[in-house]
């Protein structure tokens, strides 16, 4: 058999301190460290541990041409099985078939290295935001001043001598419009959504209305927002739970015909996979439809090969949709919200996507908003809410 190693592979030294009461009463200062050595690999997704001879083996084998294993010395021989059986290493028989094509997809894609790291290693699976304020005593941002005291100036500049006074805008329809845009973390459940207005944002912030043909397998299409080398690579899936005329479910977004794709049902109750897909916020949960924002990554690394910005273009591009669709919504006389904070994990399951290709970056909700505030809202001008 021979073997390569992976591509891209980054390598951390790792300290642990811990508090060591056994330390304190030797004398010491009471911290207990361990040094690890973890292989971060973006094709696994998961860090594993190294000893000495493996980190030695992976210095010494190519990525790029094949080696025959019998050619290998004793130490190396002793070493690869386990980075075999983890992934690190490639093997080119039967056996490794399934490690070799999930490192193939990765080379495939033209995945920056250090972006597809930083992809793979910030997907959550089942994180609960949640708990972790309350666990850590980050629930209001008053015990988040508490704990980390005061956070630099709300605005960075040291004086107001040297500052140049500019004209003020007389206020028109888009500063009102722009004003009633407010983060929504109440919805009203008991009142469906009009399918004719679930369909106006999605048509405003997601849809085609032109497009220009390079070739018959290279088309640009033109949408409300903008997007880095015109390859609008950000898909939206929507999660329906409350529009009329609509099956609760999981739909993808076709932004030429303005349709929807019913996709197969998840598998469980479509609230638990709602709440999941926030990271368990429950004031964003039962928004009546949640706009999933998942970049194609292959569509943008086919212009952008391994470049270092392409992972940062497409995050901005689903800053962009979000914007557009507050506003949206909030024209069309609904609320809505983003989130970041979401188990990328489950909700690619469902979805049936692989996030080497394509995957989830964002939860965008829209909807009614209730009439009595649970969760805090950010509204000092009462714009939205009367006082
Ligand atoms: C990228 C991004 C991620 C956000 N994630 C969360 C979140 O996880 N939970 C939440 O309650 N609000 C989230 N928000 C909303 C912000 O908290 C909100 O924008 C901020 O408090 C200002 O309020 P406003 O949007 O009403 O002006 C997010 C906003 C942005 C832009």
């Amino acid at each position: 058999m021979r073997v390569r190693r992976c591509r891209v592979l980054y390598i951390e030294p790792r300290e642990e301190v811990e508090f060591d009461l056994a330390d304190v009463l030797r004398g010491g200062d009471g911290l207990a460290s361990r040094m690890r050595w973890l292989a971060l690999a973006p094709h696994l997704g998961r860090e594993v541990e190294l000893d000495a001879r493996e980190r030695e083996l992976l210095g010494r084998l190519s990525a790029e041409r094949w080696v025959d294993r019998a050619t290998l010395d004793e130490d190396a021989r002793k070493a690869l099985p386990r980075l075999l059986r983890e992934g690190l290493v490639l093997g080119s028989g039967k056996r490794h078939a399934a490690m070799r094509e999930r490192e193939e997809a990765l080379r495939e894609v033209h995945w920056d290295p250090l972006a597809a790291t930083m992809h793979a290693f910030t997907r959550w699976e089942d994180a609960d935001a949640v708990r972790s304020m309350e666990d850590t005593g980050t629930v209001t941002i008053e015990e988040v001043r508490e704990l980390f005291g005061a956070p630099p100036p709300e605005v960075p500049v040291p004086g107001d001598d040297a500052l140049l006074e500019l004209p003020r805008a007389a206020r028109g329809a888009f500063d009102a419009l722009l004003s009633r845009r407010v983060t929504c973390r109440n919805f009203d459940a008991g009142r469906p959504l009009p399918r004719a207005l679930f369909a106006q944002v999605l048509e405003r912030v997601f849809a085609a209305h032109g497009k220009m043909e390079v070739a018959g397998d290279t088309v640009f299409l033109k949408k409300n927002c903008p997007s880095g080398g015109g390859l609008h690579p950000v898909e939206a899936y929507l999660l329906v739970q409350n529009v009329e005329g609509l099956a609760p479910g999981l739909y993808h977004y076709h932004p030429v015909r303005h349709a929807l794709r019913p996709l197969p049902p998840p598998g469980l109750p479509l609230a638990g996979v709602a709440l999941e897909a926030v990271a368990r916020q429950h004031w964003f949960a039962n928004a009546h439809a949640m706009a999933i924002l998942a970049p194609r990554y292959d569509r943008h690394f086919w212009k952008y090969r391994r470049h270092p910005k392409g992972l940062r273009v497409v995050t901005l591009e689903a800053g962009h949709l979000s914007q557009l669709l507050y506003l949206a919504a909030t024209d069309a006389g609904l609320a809505a919200y983003i989130t970041a904070a979401i188990n990328e994990q489950p909700l690619e399951r469902a979805l049936g996507l692989d996030p080497l290709r394509e995957g989830v970056l964002a939860v965008c909700g829209f909807g009614w908003r209730a009439a009595t505030m649970e969760t805090m809202e950010l509204d000092p001008a009462a714009a939205v809410w009367q006082p």
